[in-house]
């Protein structure tokens, strides 16, 4: 009898412990997402994203990689000819070092180089 309990608190543990897993890594697709009408540009859309998750790092007068990412220039040189994107959208060495950014704003990254990554 209490051997049965102890089973059940068992599997209790495990089966929440992997829904919890789950949820962490799955954030789902930006794939899936429905397309974004408008032209994303530094100024309204990109800037906020670098200075929320990537300037405490690339900033400054010592910036990790030797990559400033508080400006348009280099923003723009990094997703262009650098690795900014991959990087960003990597599973395995992603950009936020903590984990990849929501697929909304992977999403608008991408839209952004579509657009040609305008300033305004
Ligand atoms: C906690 C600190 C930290 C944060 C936040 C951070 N980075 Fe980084 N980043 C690093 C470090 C350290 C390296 C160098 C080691 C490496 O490449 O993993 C690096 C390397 C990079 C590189 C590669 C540069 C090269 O020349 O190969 C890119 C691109 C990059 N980061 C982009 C970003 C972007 C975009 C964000 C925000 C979305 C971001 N990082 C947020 C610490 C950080």
């Amino acid at each position: 009898m209490y051997k049965n309990i102890f089973k059940i608190v068992l599997l209790a543990l495990v089966l929440g412990i992997q829904s919890c897993t789950t949820a962490v890594i799955d954030k789902g697709n930006k794939n899936t997402l429905p397309p974004i009408n408008k032209t994303v540009t530094y100024q309204t859309d990109i800037k906020s994203i670098m200075t929320n998750n990537c300037i405490t790092c690339h900033a400054g007068p010592a910036p990790n990689a030797g990559l400033d990412l508080s400006n348009y220039q280099n923003t723009r040189y990094s997703a262009a000819q650098g690795n900014l994107v991959a990087r960003m959208n990597s599973a395995t060495n992603p950009m936020p070092p903590s984990g990849t950014l929501s697929p909304q704003t992977l999403q608008i990254i991408d839209k952004w180089i579509i657009d040609n990554l305008p300033e305004n």
